[in-house]
């Protein structure tokens, strides 16, 4: 919790100061009072921003600090010397807490090429970040870290800016002029326009690496979060496109886009929301701008919930070996298999008495009357009974054989909720269960009545 935290103050504070960095430098040369006003105020945020980080540095190594040694807090404040000289990790971390250093001196320096150096001073930074996080877990500068530090940057970009900008134009005391605004914002647009294409990019591949299977979306809480994580981000994108084709073109309408898209764009729109006038222009910008940094804020979050929580990819599967069903020919999870072993035909009354006594219709559909319908997540059972007996016994003693995939079906660890009833059944009690499953031919309801097990006899 507190690591998540420290972690989430790391990335904002860091993508804010980028995206003040780059927001200064989208203003254009000319020297309009307004912008002078703001670009003064973005060095002071930026100046804040790198303070923080400092701050939120010397944290997150005190906390990973007692979580490698395990002490108290104050124990491990005596273990950050050797942390620093001794790990990997300290290493990082204390190149970091120079390179801030050097970008907080630098950053009061008004010159372009001065800012765009600290931009890049911070880009490294980012590095840093990038190589303390999931995507470092194989070792060193790695594919997957340049593409997580990709990610980060451009992310930054987008997210640091809006939030930068919110912060500079929205200010009451010292409104933009319609100028200003109508040259800065379409100028942001299009950089968070080539952002969100590299935030989407990169970001497919790291869920890609991350997360391993489609699967693990729904059944972990990487996945989960990721998912909550893409719906946000796809508010964001809705406002932003909202604000690029909607409202900017108000604000100079010779200049702004306009083109197929945005025309596509405003019709669509307007079918959604209807016409939108009254409030001006200029306002409406920048609240829109506000609300969108709040709702970056919220990507922050869930980024930083995302470090902290266990990679799906990590998900292991301690399934033990199969025994009952032979090792070729398994095509398909759910596709028929043969099995090696054939039970002794059973009995289908005693088989449904122990489906009722081991209550396995909590999980299971079945095509009988005299169960209720399931309450927890499991497969309909309608037609196992086409599969060779061995596949049956194989799922029953050990589920972990062969997983099938579906919603809640397996638990954090990837392993199926089934419990292994192996030690709970005698041979008997097995054969006559698995005769009941046997009667599962169809997805009809069985009529045991008429089918006694001596006659199904192959
Ligand atoms: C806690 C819920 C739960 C209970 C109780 C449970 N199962 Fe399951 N069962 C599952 C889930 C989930 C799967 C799918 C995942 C897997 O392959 O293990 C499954 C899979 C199966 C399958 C394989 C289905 C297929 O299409 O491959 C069979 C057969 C089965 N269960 C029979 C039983 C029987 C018989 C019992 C009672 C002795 C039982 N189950 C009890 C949850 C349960």
């Amino acid at each position: 919790m507190i690591a998540a935290l420290v972690r989430g103050l790391v990335l904002l504070s860091l993508a804010s100061a980028i995206g003040g960095l780059v927001l200064g430098l989208l203003f254009p040369a000319s020297a309009a009072p307004d912008l002078d006003v703001a670009r003064a105020r973005l060095r002071r945020w930026v100046a804040t921003c790198l303070v923080i980080l400092l701050v939120a540095t010397w944290a997150e190594l005190l906390v990973r600090t007692q979580a490698m040694s395990g002490a108290s807090l104050g124990a491990s404040v005596a273990a950050v010397p050797s942390v620093l000289a001794g790990t990997h990790f300290g290493q990082i971390l204390a190149a970091r807490g120079a390179a801030v250093v050097v970008a907080l001196l630098l950053s009061a320096e008004r010159s372009r090429a001065f800012q765009a150096f600290v931009l890049l001073v911070a880009a490294g930074i980012a590095l840093s970040v990038s190589l303390t996080g999931h995507a470092a877990d194989w070792g060193d500068v790695t594919l997957a870290v340049a593409i997580d530090w990709a990610h980060a940057v451009a992310a930054s970009a987008w997210t640091g800016g809006l939030i930068a900008l919110a912060l500079v134009a929205g200010r009451r005391e010292a409104p933009w002029s319609r100028e200003s605004l109508a040259v800065v914002v379409p100028r942001f647009s299009r950089l968070a326009g080539l952002s969100l294409l590299a935030v989407a990019v990169t970001g497919g591949y790291n869920a890609w690496t991350q997360l391993g299977r489609v699967a693990r979306l729904s059944t972990t809480t990487y996945g989960r979060v990721l998912i909550a994580k893409l719906a946000i981000v796809a508010v964001l994108v809705w406002l932003g496109a909202v604000n690029r084709y909607v409202l900017v073109p108000r604000l100079a309408p010779s200049s702004a886009a306009r083109g197929v898209g945005a025309r596509v764009f405003r019709i669509a729109r307007l079918a959604v929301l209807g016409p939108s006038r009254g409030a001006q222009a200029e306002s409406r910008v920048v609240g829109y701008v506000t609300v969108e940094a709040l709702v970056g804020l919220a990507v922050f979050a869930c980024t930083a919930v995302l470090g902290e929580v266990t990679p799906g990819r990590h998900v292991t599967f301690e399934r033990k070996t199969t025994t009952h069903v032979a090792p070729l020919g398994r095509s398909g999870v759910a596709g028929p298999r043969p099995g090696t072993v054939t039970p002794p035909r059973g009995d289908v009354e005693r088989g449904r008495a122990i489906f009722a006594r081991l209550e396995c219709a909590t999980c299971h559909a079945v095509p009988d009357p005299s169960f209720v319908p399931p309450t927890r997540p499991g497969p309909d059972l309608a037609g196992i009974g086409a599969r060779h007996p061995g596949e049956l016994i194989e799922s029953i003693m050990n589920p972990n054989a062969q997983i099938l995939d579906g919603p809640g079906y397996t638990d954090e660890r990837g392993l199926s909720i089934m419990p292994d009833y192996s030690d709970r059944l005698t041979v008997g009690e097995l054969s006559d269960l698995v005769e009941y499953l046997r009667s599962f031919e169809r997805a009809a309801p069985p009529a045991t009545e008429q089918a006694p097990a001596g006659e199904r006899q192959p």
